[in-house]
């Protein structure tokens, strides 16, 4: 097959020049003046090239060298003062500039798998195998750095065609069993830019899916998708795509999209753009919100089952069971009590993550309980007493469980405006220790 190689070569370098910050544009035309005086091809390649020709914004630099691309690495290091760390396995590299800026380098490939998710076997090739390795056409463009002629597209596949066409289509029928994270790839880049995945990839890839080859990915490697897609803008487009390519099992076997988890993950972005705007400041992990909501149906047991399978780190694993155990006690709490107290809020929420207030709020459907949530998070959540343990032991107080008791009811009268003062505080104490 010819390379479609770009009508007008200056429009991509116009393009280029337009679309990537200064900073890129020159560290592009440098490694492209470095390749030809190394004697060496060199591409950008990846999502960089494909969100360029979209006008989105993509900062992640992946080069490919036709040759020698460590030998390239460690003289790009050298030229400019930069760190190099190579993965020799690999043939491939991170290069660190000075100024924090981070690209990848590789050397140009073709790869073998022994079996279906397997790791590849690697050799050195030329570009237009290294485009033939990637998941879709709209990945497998490539942009030549060399100075003549530097912006040039190398498009072997088709990719700049299935981009106006707005089709997500693979390279080649093996590829879902190559690689079976693309079923997830193609839905989320599906989704993301409001593509279709084209009729023939749709089968291989509902072909994929209701095989086990899913099953074969380590769970971290799952993982990795699953939570890729939840952090897209719109997710609850996906998980139907998903739900729609029978890909929601090898989450757990009960899991379903019912009409109810429909309905919460879209109240779940509604609760996310209501926390994002409230509280600007107070970022959270929007992709295990949602996770924590496809959970909703499934026992404590499963979820933790679907937790242990997917090796979720410590700290997301310890946010899910905390919402799972927390979330609906405190909706039903919040839901008996017209006006509590905010004692009583306090002691509701205290212990949920803030995915699990946004969860709590999307679940509840009520402004009132939203106010609840937003005061709590705002101020309640801040309150201390201004008497600590040492002021205990300094007013006479024998160290002992008592102490956390009352501590907890300084809070409260803090929290409730019983006590004002430190001076109102030490009053309660002598009261309280009295009793
Ligand atoms: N790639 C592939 N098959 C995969 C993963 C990656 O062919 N399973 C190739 C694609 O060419 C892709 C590139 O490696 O463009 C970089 O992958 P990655 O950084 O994961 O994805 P991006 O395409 O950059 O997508 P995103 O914008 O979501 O980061």
């Amino acid at each position: 097959m010819k390379p479609v190689i770009s009508q007008d070569r200056h429009t991509l370098r116009a393009l280029m020049r337009r679309r990537l910050s200064a900073k890129i544009f020159n560290r592009l035309q440098e490694i492209g003046r470095l390749a030809d005086a190394g004697g060496v091809s060199a591409y950008l390649v990846g999502g960089l090239v494909r969100d360029l020709l979209l006008g989105y914004t993509n900062l992640d630099v992946d080069i490919a060298v036709e040759g020698d691309g460590m030998a390239f690495a460690r003289r790009l290091a050298d030229r400019y003062g930069a760190g190099v760390k190579v993965f020799d396995r690999f043939a491939t590299a991170l290069v660190v500039f000075p100024d924090g800026f981070k690209l990848d380098v590789a050397t140009a490939r073709c790869e073998s798998y022994a079996h279906p998710t397997a790791l590849p076997t690697v050799e050195p090739s030329s570009i237009k195998d290294d485009l033939y390795r990637r998941d879709f056409t709209i990945n497998a463009l490539a942009l030549r750095l060399n100075a003549t002629p530097f912006g040039e597209l190398v498009d072997f596949y088709g990719g700049r065609h299935d981009l106006s066409a707005k089709i997500i289509r693979v390279l080649h029928a093996r590829s879902f069993v190559d690689d079976p994270t693309r079923v997830f790839r193609a839905i989320r880049f599906e989704q993301r830019f409001g593509f279709r995945i084209e009729t023939h990839t749709l089968t291989l890839l509902k072909k994929a899916a209701a095989s086990d080859l899913v099953r074969r990915l380590s769970g971290p490697r799952l993982r990795n998708e699953v939570m890729r897609l939840l952090s897209e803008q719109a997710p609850a487009r996906a998980v139907r795509r998903m739900a729609e390519c029978d890909l929601l099992r090898f989450l757990h076997t009960g899991l379903a999209l019912t009409a109810h988890l429909t309905g919460l993950l879209s109240d779940l972005g509604k609760s996310l753009a209501w926390w994002t705007k409230r509280f600007p400041r107070r970022p959270l992990d929007r992709a295990l919100v949602y996770f924590i909501g496809l959970m909703d149906e499934l026992s404590a047991s499963a979820t933790h089952a679907v937790v242990k399978q997917l090796a979720l780190p410590g700290d997301q694993a310890n946010k899910i069971s905390l919402a799972k155990k927390h979330v609906a006690p405190a909706l039903r709490s919040l839901a008996r009590q017209r006006s509590p107290q905010p004692s009583e809020t306090y002691r509701t929420l205290a212990d949920l993550p803030d995915e699990g207030l946004v969860l709590l709020v999307a679940k509840a459907r009520s402004t009132d309980i939203a106010r609840l949530v937003s005061a709590y998070v705002t101020t309640q959540q801040h309150v201390r007493p201004s008497l600590n343990g040492a002021d205990l032991k300094a007013l006479g107080l024998k160290p002992g469980p008592i102490y956390k008791k009352i501590l907890d009811r300084l809070l409260e009268a803090r929290l409730d405006g019983e006590v004002k003062t430190r001076a109102d505080e030490r009053e309660l104490v002598k009261k309280l220790a009295k009793v």
